[in-house]
Formats: C-alpha cells, sequence, structure tokens
C-alpha cells in the first residue's frame, strides 16, 4: 500500500455529507487536508478542527468561480507547495420528476452544469501544474450511478454526471502519465439528506439494492483512500460503490 504521509489532498465541497467523510479518511491517512467550501465556511473550520493530525486548512473553493478557483491553488501553492490529491466532490441537484420539464427550469440547468461539470474541470485546470510537481498526482471526481442508469434526481443532474464520467476518460488520457483521473460513483448514499427522507422510499431504494443496503459516506471514502494508495495504475476508470445497484433487482 502506498503510504499517503505527508500528502496534500484537496477536498471540494468539504462540507457535505460526503466530502467530509472524505477529509476524515484521509487525514487519518496522513494527508494534509485542504477543506474547501463554497458557503459553508464556518462547517469548514469546525471540521479541520475535527481532523486527525494537523496542517490541514479550510480554503472557499467555489467550483463556478474560475478566478477564485486559481486564487485558491495559488495559495495552495504557497501554504503546501503541492498538491497530490484533488477530490471534485461538490455538486448540486434538486429533485425533479423526469416527466415534469417545466420544472427543471434554464437557471436550474445552468446551476447545475457549472457546478457538475464546469466545475470539476476548472478545478482540474486551475490544480493541474501542483498535481504535476512530483509526477504523480491524482484527481477523484465523485460521480453517481445516475450517469449509467438515468435513475437520479432530474434528468440534467443524470446528465451532468455522465458528463463528468466522460470528461474522466478524456483527462485520465490527456493528463497521464503525470495525473491519474478516475471517477468514484456512489449509488445512494445515506447521507442526512437522504435520511430525511420518506423511509417508505429509502426502505424500497435498499431493497433495490443486491446488497440490501444504501452506501455508508465513510465507504465512498474508503473508495477514494483505495484509489490514492492501491490503484497505481488505474486511470480513466469509473469506480461503482453502489452495492450492485446498476445490476438491477
Ligand atoms: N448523497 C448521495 O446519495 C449521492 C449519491 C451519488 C453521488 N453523490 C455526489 O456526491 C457529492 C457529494 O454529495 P453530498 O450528498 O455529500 O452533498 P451535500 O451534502 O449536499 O453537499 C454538497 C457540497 O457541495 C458543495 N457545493 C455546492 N455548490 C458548490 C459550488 N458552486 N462550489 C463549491 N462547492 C459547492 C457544498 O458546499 P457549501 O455547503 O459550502 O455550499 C457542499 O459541501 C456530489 O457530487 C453528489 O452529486 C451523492
Amino acid at each position: 500500500m502506498k503510504s499517503l504521509n505527508g500528502k496534500v489532498a484537496v477536498v471540494t465541497g468539504a462540507t457535505g455529507s460526503i466530502g467530509g467523510a472524505i477529509c476524515h479518511t484521509l487525514a487519518a491517512a496522513g494527508c494534509a487536508v485542504v477543506a474547501g467550501f463554497n458557503r459553508s465556511a464556518a462547517a469548514a473550520h469546525t471540521l479541520i478542527a475535527q481532523l486527525p493530525d494537523s496542517g490541514h486548512c479550510a480554503l472557499a473553493l467555489p467550483v463556478s468561480d474560475s478566478a477564485a478557483l486559481a486564487a485558491a491553488a495559488a495559495s495552495v501553492a504557497e501554504r503546501y507547495g503541492r498538491t497530490d490529491i484533488l477530490v471534485n466532490c461538490a455538486g448540486t441537484t434538486r429533485f425533479v420528476e423526469h416527466s415534469d420539464l417545466d420544472s427543471l427550469d434554464d437557471a436550474l440547468i445552468d446551476e447545475i452544469l457549472a457546478t457538475n461539470v464546469r466545475g470539476p474541470f476548472a478545478a482540474v485546470r486551475a490544480f493541474r501544474s501542483l498535481l504535476c510537481a512530483d509526477g504523480d498526482g491524482l484527481v477523484v471526481n465523485i460521480s453517481s450511478t445516475a450517469a449509467a442508469s438515468a435513475i437520479g434526481s432530474n434528468v440534467v443532474y443524470c446528465a451532468s454526471k455522465a458528463a463528468l464520467d466522460n470528461m474522466t476518460r478524456s483527462l485520465g488520457r490527456a493528463l497521464a502519465p503525470h495525473i491519474r483521473v478516475l471517477s468514484v460513483s456512489p449509488g445512494l448514499v445515506d447521507t442526512d439528506f437522504v435520511k430525511s427522507m420518506d423511509p417508505a422510499w429509502r426502505d424500497r431504494q435498499s431493497s433495490n439494492t443486491p446488497l440490501g443496503r444504501l452506501a455508508q459516506p465513510e465507504e465512498v471514502a474508503d473508495t477514494v483512500l483505495a484509489a490514492a494508495s492501491l490503484l497505481t495504475f488505474a486511470t480513466g476508470s469509473v469506480l461503482y460503490v453502489d452495492g450492485g445497484r446498476l445490476l438491477g433487482r
């Protein structure tokens, strides 16, 4: 297993349930974690105070603002001089029935695409030279099984994750051999938001999953850890963490 001691991991969307778990797991593995936030600055500072060991920081990483991403990369360069792992975890969506085309208005479409597609690309663009510093960088895009199944919170969210997986393949090729690029693709994850949904709906999601339950955020984080420390010959691939959901039941 490759050691992550002394590595620097930048995580966008660190204040979300999955992003927070990724920060904890990478910090426990020895990384200095840069916890990126958009609106939740206080939550990001609380998070880094709870991480094991020291050397972590909270940083504004609004992924739909390319100038702010460039400024963030400059600040990481000044403080750490490197970025070994970039996790693109920031994402947004809203539930809209797939047949209700009128409710999926242009403003919501633009917000989803700017955050879930342009955002990860812009983050890679901003951090590319830092990720190349040691010739051994890693980008992990947090995708969704919605990319493959077209089942998810709305039509454009599903399309945004399909675009993200496609970008994983293009960038895996374009940035080799210095930077590996992988998608980690969960099915439904048992986050606080999902826990707040109708229990009958959650139970249906669990029973539609061959392994009979939803993923825990820590299981998504463990897959990011595996990508960084074990899967050193993988690039351009999608790693599913879905309990077999895509197999159908
Ligand atoms: N939950 C699931 O079941 C599930 C399943 C499959 C895939 N995913 C994917 O996993 C990722 C994390 O999901 P989650 O459920 O943990 O999300 P969450 O709890 O809703 O958190 C979303 C995160 O994204 C950040 N964010 C939103 N817009 C942003 C922007 N413009 N710039 C920077 N950050 C922004 C938020 O930051 P602030 O709070 O600072 O605004 C927050 O940290 C997403 O990409 C999601 O699509 C989730």
